[in-house]
Formats: C-alpha cells, sequence, structure tokens
C-alpha cells in the first residue's frame, strides 16, 4: 500500500513504479551523489531534485519527490520541506518553458511590470498561470543578479536581458517555434555542478 506524505493525497502505486531515471539521468545523479562523503547524499537533494524536474515534465509531483527520496535514502518529508520551500521547483504541471520575470528594484524600475502585462496580454495567461498550447507558464521572479542589463528574465538556464516588448515578442515566438522542454540543467550540468 502507498505511503501518504502530503497532505490527504493517496500515492498510485502503478504510478509510481512508473517513474525512474533513464541510464544517462541515473548517471548524473550518481555523480552528484559521489561528490558527498557516505552517509551524506541528503547534501545532494537540491541537484538531484533539478534532474528530476528536468526528467519528469518540469515538475515534481509527490511520486518523483518519493523516489527521489527513496535514491537518496532520506524521508519523503524531507524532499517535501525544500522542494517547497525553492520557488525553482514547481510543484504542479507547468508549460514546457517557465519564464521567470525579474520583478525586484533595476528591473521595476526599467519597465519589468509593463513586461509582465505584455506578456500576459500576448499569451491570454495571468501571472502563475499556464498557455492553453501547455508552451508557456508565467512566473515572477526576485532579483536573478543580472541587474546591470534590467529588465530581463530567465527562461530554462537562459537569461534574457535588456528587454522591449518587440524583443520579448521574438523571444517567446522562437521557443514556441522550438517547441521543446527548457530546464535549469539545459546547461552543460557535469560543467556547472
Ligand atoms: S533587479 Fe532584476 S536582475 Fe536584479
Amino acid at each position: 500500500m502507498g505511503a501518504q506524505v502530503h497532505g490527504t493525497q493517496s500515492f498510485d502505486d502503478k504510478k509510481r513504479a512508473e517513474i525512474k531515471f533513464n541510464d544517462a539521468a541515473m548517471a548524473t545523479v550518481q555523480k552528484i551523489i559521489s561528490r558527498y562523503p557516505e552517509g551524506k547524499q541528503k547534501s545532494a537533494l537540491l541537484p538531484v531534485l533539478h534532474v528530476a524536474q528536468a526528467e519528469f515534465g518540469g515538475w515534481l509531483s509527490a511520486e518523483v519527490m518519493d523516489y527521489v527520496a527513496s535514491i537518496l535514502k532520506i524521508k519523503p518529508i524531507e524532499v517535501f520541506e525544500v522542494a517547497s520551500f525553492y520557488t525553482m521547483y514547481n510543484l504542479k504541471p507547468v508549460g514546457k518553458c517557465v519564464i521567470e520575470v525579474c520583478q525586484t528594484s533595476s528591473c521595476w524600475l526599467c519597465g519589468a511590470e509593463d513586461i509582465v502585462k505584455h506578456i500576459e496580454k500576448k499569451l491570454n495567461i495571468k501571472v502563475g498561470e499556464t498557455s492553453r498550447d501547455g508552451m508557456f507558464t508565467l512566473k515572477v521572479a526576485e532579483c536573478l543578479g543580472s541587474c546591470g542589463t534590467a529588465p530581463m528574465m530567465q527562461i530554462g538556464a537562459s537569461f534574457h536581458e535588456n528587454l522591449t516588448y518587440d524583443k520579448v515578442d521574438s523571444i517567446l515566438d522562437k521557443y514556441k517555434s522550438d517547441g521543446r522542454q527548457r530546464n535549469y540543467t539545459d546547461l552543460d550540468f557535469n560543467n556547472t555542478l
């Protein structure tokens, strides 16, 4: 029988049994874990969650968090506590591209609010929603460390800076025509961890 960890949600054991990293992702996970001393696998949790999010559709279901817990030999609740704390982890389904528009000081002064409104109008969604075609989810973020090139937004591992309406249109059109899911791990993961 499946355990109950996250509120009243029951786990679907069949669904959970289908959750498994492919060989390449598991090799990355094992490499991450090997960087920490035996018994300290929990230290690998953040980067392993990024791999899991990228591998399982851009978000972390309860079943995926359980799977990560089993690999790291920690309790499912420990995974949930971390995943629910950081805004980079999505706990519900998202579009293939998550747009994060910085709304902190420099970006706000340089028109971030108008950029958000422009995207909302273009995609016919509000902040926190996903476009009907499943391509984009719109979020706002606190300072993303690119204040000198405000206003800016992040999509997956890419920063898009000095935004104008035209630039936003062209960027989103390119992502849409490309059609791929974008992840924080799209950088060369082996070189960046
Ligand atoms: S204020 Fe937007 S990147 Fe820092």
